[in-house]
């Protein structure tokens, strides 16, 4: 709160008020009537609450307002303990039913004596982002009302108890960024209403267990960043009402099975960094409602084939690079017209000529990752950034580019490029007429080209401008910014990385160059 108070720029000291005016109402609402001494809370529960908060430090938020936003400075013995913040109760039994203390940097571990198992009515329990190290305790099996069960973002360790498998109300379960490990329970399989499982980064090992074939409620599961292994789990095709479902950096191997269009729901399929190897099923591409798939970096082989897509495909998201495909493009890939991102880097197109105006149709492109296509095809660069104005990230390198299309000078492109990759492309030109007009570009990979010259004095006035690579080039020189391109506007610290080795420069680097604040350059 300090940090907030003393400062006098305008928006802290609004969200002071505000926060003070909450305080202050909150404050009205949990005052104990003096007419009455009966308090809703359960007295057992009231202490067991105490305690339960005394059996932990809370360290000190470094955010600001921490000193007003501590959840547990209203937990005041004299008070009904149903007011106070982060405790609901039912309104009827007086039970302490919600258990919220995320995010206040609870510290210390679990005991076997803890006065949680004196909650036992909870149906929330949230200790999210905090500060907590050890085991997940065994009796957390015994809070046998919990609905939503949220411990991620702490430092537990050790294996997930398989005593959760007992918790049979449980719809929502979330144990992700901790340190826990072993294999994963196979009484998880037994909660039959979970709907959200959420297990990433962890360190879980082993496969998916069988039993989740049986959770049949489940609409979102992430597995990502842990160390699982074994093929692709087929116990997940009798999921059909999956939407999510990422398995992201694991270490799953084989082939993706062809049956996965069983998961008819699937909004978005995420398995990139895995092993698994083989083809894609194309009926994959057919799943009406998926928004995104995400298999780059595994082993997948074949050529690529989109069967049957409608016009309609609600597709927004394609990244399949870095894969073993190989072959021509599929010309149906013009049928995604609502993606907006795409990457396919890497496909070996066994230099075969592609006609890239299949992209044209792709109007909503916002990234398009092209880059080591194996193409003999001189990709035009001017034409590729008219198929989509909100074209703004785009990855060229390693083709053949051409960027001197008459036309351009004229009719430069009309959207914001914010990253633009054009290293090993044959360029022999700065592509002046593109980029001098680009104020919002951040990255330029301009490097293994033959680009010959003076780097242009204008380059440095983009005021975005973060990371430059010019190495392997046969620049011989910088020029200048002119006075009226705003010199002083070079001074930004918004440009940190320049790269410029193996090139033809001669002399010193200009003094303006090195007076670029946390600049990270290598010209070596
Ligand atoms: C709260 O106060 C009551 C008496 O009003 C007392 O019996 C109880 O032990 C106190 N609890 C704690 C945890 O201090
Ligand atoms: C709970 O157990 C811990 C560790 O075993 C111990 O230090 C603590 O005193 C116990 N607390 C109570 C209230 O028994
Ligand atoms: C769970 O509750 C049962 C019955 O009250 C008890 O016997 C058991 O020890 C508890 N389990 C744990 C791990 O505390
Ligand atoms: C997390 O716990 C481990 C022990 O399990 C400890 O070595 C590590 O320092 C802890 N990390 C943090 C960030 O507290
Ligand atoms: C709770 O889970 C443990 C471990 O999975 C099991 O041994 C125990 O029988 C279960 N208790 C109940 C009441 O289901
Ligand atoms: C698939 O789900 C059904 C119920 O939806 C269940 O009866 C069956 O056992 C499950 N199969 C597997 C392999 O888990
Ligand atoms: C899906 O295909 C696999 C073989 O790849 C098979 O074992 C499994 O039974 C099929 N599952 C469904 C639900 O069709
Ligand atoms: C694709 O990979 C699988 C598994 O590694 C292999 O058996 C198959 O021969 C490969 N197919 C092609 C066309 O390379
Ligand atoms: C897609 O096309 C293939 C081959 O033409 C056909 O066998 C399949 O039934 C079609 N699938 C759908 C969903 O239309
Ligand atoms: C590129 O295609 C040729 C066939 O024209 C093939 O021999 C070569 O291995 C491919 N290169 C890469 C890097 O895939
Ligand atoms: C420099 O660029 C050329 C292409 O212009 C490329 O063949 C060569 O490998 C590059 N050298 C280095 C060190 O990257
Ligand atoms: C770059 O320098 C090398 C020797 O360092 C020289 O052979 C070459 O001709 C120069 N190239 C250009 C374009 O100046």
């Amino acid at each position: 709160m300090k940090a907030f108070c003393n400062s006098t720029s305008i928006i802290p000291v609004t969200l002071c008020f505000i926060f003070f005016s909450i305080y202050y109402f909150e404050d009205v609402l949990a005052a104990p009537p003096t007419t009455r001494q009966h308090f809703l809370c359960r007295p057992e529960q009231r202490d067991a609450l105490l305690a339960f908060k005394n059996e932990f430090h809370i360290g000190r938020l470094s955010r600001a307002c921490s000193n007003g936003n501590r959840k547990t400075e209203s937990w005041r013995n004299n008070s009904d303990c149903c007011s106070w913040e982060g405790i609901t109760c039912n309104a009827k039994s007086g039970d302490v039913v919600e258990l919220d203390l995320s995010g206040i940097v609870l510290h210390g571990q679990f005991h076997s004596n803890s006065s949680l198992q004196n909650l036992p009515f909870l149906t929330t329990l949230d200790l999210s982002s905090n500060d907590l190290a050890g085991q997940i305790p065994d009796f957390i099996g015994n809070l046998s009302n919990l609905i939503n069960l949220r411990l991620s973002g702490n430092n537990f360790s050790g294996r997930i108890p398989s005593s959760i498998g007992n918790l049979s109300q449980l719809t929502h379960l979330s144990l992700s960024i901790n340190n826990l490990v072993g294999e994963i329970p196979y009484s998880i399989g037994k909660l039959s209403h979970l709907t959200y499982l959420d297990l990433w980064e962890n360190n879980l090992v082993g496969e998916i267990p069988s039993s989740f074939g049986n959770l049949n409620q489940l609409a979102s599961l992430d597995v990502s960043s842990n160390k699982l292994s074994g093929n692709f789990p087929i116990v997940l095709l009798n999921l059909t009402g999956l939407s999510v479902l990422y398995m992201y950096k694991n270490q799953f191997s084989g082939a993706l099975p062809p049956n996965i269009t069983s998961l008819l729901n699937l909004r978005s399929f995420v398995a990139s960094r895995n092993a698994f190897t083989g083809t894609i099923p194309s009926p994959l591409f057919t799943i009406p409602s998926l928004a995104g798939i995400h298999l780059s970096d595994n082993q997948l082989n074949g050529t690529l084939e989109f069967w049957n897509i409608s016009s309609s495909s609600n597709l927004q998201r394609l990244s399949i690079g870095k894969n073993n495909f190989k072959g021509p493009i599929p010309r149906s890939i013009s049928k995604f017209v609502n993606l907006q991102t795409l990457e396919l880097s890497h496909f070996d197109t066994q230099g075969r000529p592609v006609d890239f105006s299949i992209f044209s149709p792709l109007k909503s492109l916002d990234s398009l990752d092209l880059p080591y296509l194996n193409t003999t095809t001189t990709i035009d660069l001017n034409d590729i950034l008219s198929y989509s104005k909100s074209l703004s990230f785009l990855d060229l390198s390693g083709n053949h580019v051409s960027t001197t299309n008459k036309s351009s000078v004229s009719n430069p492109p009309s959207q914001e490029i914010y990253a633009l990759s054009l290293s090993g492309c044959g360029i022999t030109e700065f592509p002046a007429e593109l980029l001098r007009t680009q104020h919002e570009m951040w990255f330029l990979d301009i490097s293994n080209n033959k680009i010959q010259g003076q780097v242009p004095g204008w380059l440095w006035t983009l005021p975005y401008l973060n990371y430059v690579n010019l190495s392997n080039n046969t620049f011989i020189g910088f020029q200048r910014a002119k006075k009226k391109q705003g010199l002083s506007s070079v001074l930004k610290p918004s440009m940190v990385h320049l790269l410029g080795a193996n090139n033809n420069f001669t002399g010193k680097i200009p003094s303006f160059i090195c007076e670029l604040r946390s600049l990270e350059t290598r010209f070596i």
